[in-house]
């Protein structure tokens, strides 16, 4: 597990506590500069800590929010084999969630606390998760566009400069891989299928193409983190350059689906060497992170009557554990002190 960055030796810095703030945070810098990892006791910028909570919290709560969609599906995948697959990707979320908030705990906030701000609505995820998914269909094309957008993102994230969250990455990556290839495998399938099925694909990548697009975040222009986490390793690659390095990908993998992205504007720039697509409705993106998507609601709904549900899980852990401290340490008490009084 990568919590185990915990005990890893103090760095320069932290082993220095006479440095003042101004020494401490050059020292820092330079230490990002040269790629080298900040572990989670070493000293850090109250601005490199807040934006990496910010940041490894949303994307947490992006995958748990994300198991929603698909877990729609669970109970009408077409075959045993589908219904096996998507049980495995939607339980591969549900563990991203997991390692992410572990991640973001390493950092001094609990987890009670990041699921509260989930909750109450005052932390963001992920606003593709706000979209519905009425058709068999839309499962590939999540698996297909949306884990393919999550792939491009979160790759250069494995070079993080903060290391519970590179770790985490790491892990998270391997299994995305595995969710894109199943999207793309389903749709292939129903592509060799009848018209009506070729129509539901078709239907499916039309509604999810420009909310995928928008996944990789607003322009560079107008990114108010972009700078300082470029400057400390956070971000490698901005969002202009990774979303123009997705929409170059995937008109590859397009056409051998035999679908059409839904932009006459998509065409081959041979100065560029890249494709030049349409300007994306910058509107509709902000009505959804500020809540009024078509599922804003139903998915916080949904977020919160399963954590009320699961109180009792989370009580009946906590009460074997206190149970198995009891144990374990009426087991190392000398057995002298244990006997009763005559
Ligand atoms: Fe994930
Ligand atoms: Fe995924």
């Amino acid at each position: 597990m990568y919590t185990q960055s915990m005990d890893v030796p103090s760095d320069e810095v932290s082993a220095s506590p006479a440095l003042s703030d101004a020494e401490a945070s050059a020292t820092f810098d330079a230490r990002c500069a040269r790629g080298e990892f900040i572990e989670a006791k070493d000293w850090m910028p109250a601005p490199y800590r807040q934006t990496l909570v910010r940041q490894i919290s949303q994307h947490a709560h992006s995958e748990i929010v994300g198991m929603l969609p698909e877990g729609n599906w669970l109970t009408r995948a077409p075959s045993l084999k589908r219904k096996t697959i998507l049980l495995a990707k939607v339980q591969d979320e549900g563990g991203h969630g997991l390692y992410l908030y572990a991640a973001a705990e390493t950092l001094g906030t609990s987890r009670d606390d990041l699921i509260a701000a989930l909750h109450s609505g005052r932390a963001k995820y992920s606003s593709i998760f706000n979209y519905p998914t009425p058709t068999w269909a839309d499962i590939g094309v999540i698996g297909w566009l949306v884990d393919g957008a999550a792939i491009m993102n979160q790759v250069p994230l494995c070079r993080c400069s903060y290391g519970p969250y590179a770790r985490a990455m790491i892990r998270i990556c391997r299994e995305e891989s595995f969710h894109q290839r199943q999207g793309f495998d389903l749709l292939h399938t129903l592509m060799q299928g009848t018209a009506a099925q070729q129509a539901m694909v078709q239907d499916a990548v039309n509604r999810w193409w420009w909310p995928v697009l928008m996944m990789f975040g607003p322009p560079d222009q107008d990114s108010p983190h972009a700078e300082t986490s470029v400057k400390w390793g956070i971000k490698r690659i901005s969002n202009d350059d990774l979303r123009q390095k997705f929409v170059d990908a995937i008109v590859e993998q397009a056409a051998v689906l035999g679908v059409t992205l839904p932009d006459p504007g998509l065409k081959w720039n041979a100065a560029r060497g890249a494709h030049d697509f349409s300007p994306i409705d910058w509107t509709e993106f902000w009505q959804v992170v500020n809540g009024h998507g078509p599922c804003n609601r139903e998915r916080l709904a949904a977020r919160v009557a399963a954590y009320d549900e699961g109180a009792w899980v989370r009580e009946a852990a906590l009460a074997y554990a206190d149970k198995q401290a009891a144990r374990q340490a009426a087991a190392v008490t000398p057995a002298t002190e244990r006997r009763s009084p005559p």
